[in-house]
This record gives structure tokens, sequence and C-alpha cells, in this order.
């Protein structure tokens, strides 16, 4: 590629411009954000189905409507995420074919399953937390259309984390069994909310070209520090214990310390190792194929419709 083309985009993204999808840009830059935004929002979309599993057994109807308006906003958020990939390039098709094949990741979080009533409290609570904590900065992603998507992802998030948190609230106050669920709840979800942050730094082979062309900006370790800084003060409201023997606040730093995360584990899911992993393949292939009706009676629709305009 042309370098004086190369130093007036890394001047463009230095100035914190917007890169637009008209504009030129590297190819490894369009290839990075179409990997991440594409696989973004694929973890919207497979992330419907762990909380789609307690819609039908939500404790009341209010429960049950809160859930099924979060579940309908995850769609939604996918469905933005993958209109903003596909200013890149990359057709729908491609990035669904690219998911369903096993080449394209999604969020590891969504491989764990949903045993209870309580995993939809922690969800919201921890998930969406996280999920806030690391999409709050790609508001301002030097890429234009991610950058968008995210200022309304970010609104929306906001509610998906404070009803997952009154959920935790009102077990944590129950009965004596609520409480414990909502401490085992805590207990499976904690550490998988933190790897949903990615490898460490030294670890992340996207991170530091990320952090230059201000796709990210900030890294995955600054993030997830972040995360458990805000989310420990939470936990000790709820009266639930955070399963970390080694956090600690360190004044020092004016951050906490906390121990270190099974990277084994981490992989192995990112790998789709596990029972929930291919379930959770299979629901999206089927959905996939179940839905193409739809798609081809969409497109004979817009087909005749614009026919009629040429007329
Ligand atoms: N699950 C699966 N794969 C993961 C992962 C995770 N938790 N964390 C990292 N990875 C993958 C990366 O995709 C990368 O693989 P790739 O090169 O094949 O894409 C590899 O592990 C190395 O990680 P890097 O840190 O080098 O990769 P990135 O720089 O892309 O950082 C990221 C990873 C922090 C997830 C970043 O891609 C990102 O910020 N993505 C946007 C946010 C996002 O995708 N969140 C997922 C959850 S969405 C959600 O929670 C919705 C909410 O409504 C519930």
């Amino acid at each position: 590629e042309d370098p004086a083309l190369i130093a007036a985009f890394e001047a463009r993204v230095a100035a914190d411009e917007f890169i637009e999808p008209k504009d030129w840009m590297p190819e490894a830059y369009r290839r990075t954000l179409t990997r991440q935004i594409s696989q973004h929002a694929h973890s919207e979309i497979v992330g419907m189905l762990p909380e789609g599993n307690w819609l039908t057994r939500a404790p009341s109807l209010k429960r049950k409507a809160i859930l099924l308006a979060k579940i309908q906003d995850e769609g939604g958020h996918g469905l933005y995420l993958y209109c903003a990939a596909e200013t890149l390039g990359t057709s729908r098709e491609q990035m669904i074919d690219a998911l369903h094949s096993g080449r394209a990741k999604y969020s590891t979080i969504f491989n764990y399953p949903t045993l209870n009533w309580a995993d939809i409290g922690a969800i919201g609570w921890l998930v969406d937390g996280a999920a806030i904590m690391n999409q709050v900065p790609l508001q301002r992603t030097s890429y234009g259309p991610y950058a968008r998507a995210m200022v309304r992802v970010c609104k929306e998030e906001s509610f998906h984390q404070r009803q997952g948190f009154d959920i935790m609230m009102a077990m944590a106050n129950g009965s004596p069994a609520q409480k414990a669920m909502a401490q085992d709840a805590l207990d499976r979800w904690w550490w998988p909310s933190l790897m949903m942050f990615g490898p460490s730094d030294d670890n992340s082979p996207n991170t530091a070209q990320s952090i230059r062309w201000r796709i990210k900006r900030e890294t995955n370790d600054e993030l997830r520090q972040k995360f458990v800084d805000a989310t420990v003060p939470q936990a000790e409201l709820l009266g639930l214990t955070i399963p970390d023997p080694a956090l600690k606040w360190n004044e020092e730093r004016g951050h906490y310390d906390f121990g270190a995360i099974e990277w084994d584990e981490f992989y192995a899911v990112v790998r789709g190792e596990g029972p929930t992993a291919k379930e959770r393949m299979k629901a999206r292939r089927a959905a996939w194929n179940d839905g193409a009706w739809v798609r081809a009676a969409a497109d004979a629709h817009e087909a005749k419709r614009a026919a009629r305009s040429a007329a």
C-alpha cells in the first residue's frame, strides 16, 4: 500500500477523526474491524440463547416482560453490528457462514449453561456489566459506523445491567435458599465474566495494533481491572462473596488485586470444547435454516416493490 496513504490515514486516526466506509483504509484495518465487529455481532445473537432458555420459566409476568425486552434488544444489537460490518465489504451470508463453520468466534461467556433463574440475574449484572465496561470506550472507536452503533447499544446495555442487579437484589434479600442460589450463580459466572475482556495484554495478538489504530481505546487488562473495581462494591451491597480468595484492595495501586485467571479454561471454551458450545451452534444453524423462507419472502417483496417503482 502507498506509504503516503498510510501516513495520511494514521494522521487522521491520531487526530481522533472517524474513518468512514468510503474513506481509504489499510486492508489490515478493514480486516481486523470486520473480524471484531462480526464477532461482536455473533456474540449478541448467540447470547440470546442462554437467556431465552428461561423466558418460559420466569418467576413473574413482570420478569418475563423485562427479559423479553432484553433479549429483543440483544437481537437488535446484533443487527446493528452486522450492518456496521457489512459497510466494510463483507456480506451477511459470509459472516453467518464463518460463524456456522467455526471460523468465526463469539464470546466464550455464552458457552456456559444457565442452570436456574439466579443465572439470569448474574448474566444481566456481570455479563452486561462487563459488556458496558468494554463497549463504552468503543463509542469512540475510530471506525464511524461501529462507534455510532455503540452509542445506541450502550444506552440499552445500562437497562440490561440494572435489571440483572435488581434480580440479584431480590434474591440476595430473599429466603436463605434464594440467597444461596444468587451466591451459587456469582460463583459460576464471576471468572467467565473476567474472561470476556480477552487474554492478558501480553498474550493479546490484536491489542497493540488495535490501540495504535484507536479501534481499542483501552487494553483488555485495563478494562478488566475497571470492571473488578466497579463490581466488588456491588457484590458487597448484595451481601455476596466474590469467589476469589486473592481479591484484596491495594491502597497503593488504588485498585483491587485479584487472583489468576484459568487461561486453559478460557482457550478450551474459545475452541468450542464442552457440550454447550455444540448446542449453541446447532440452535443457530437451525434458526438460520428455519428463517430462510422469511428472507426469501422479504427479497421477493422487495423485488416486486422495486419493479413497481421502476414501472
Ligand atoms: N471469547 C471468545 N474469543 C475471544 C474472547 C472471548 N471472551 N476474548 C478474546 N477472544 C479472541 C479474539 O477474538 C482473538 O481471536 P481472533 O483474532 O480470531 O478474533 C483472540 O482471542 C485474541 O484476543 P485479542 O485480545 O488479541 O483480540 P481482540 O483485540 O479482538 O480483543 C475483545 C478481544 C476484547 C473481545 C475485542 O474483540 C472486543 O472488544 N470486541 C468487542 C466487544 C465484544 O465482542 N464483546 C463480546 C461480548 S458481547 C456482549 O456481551 C453482549 C451483551 O449484550 C451481553
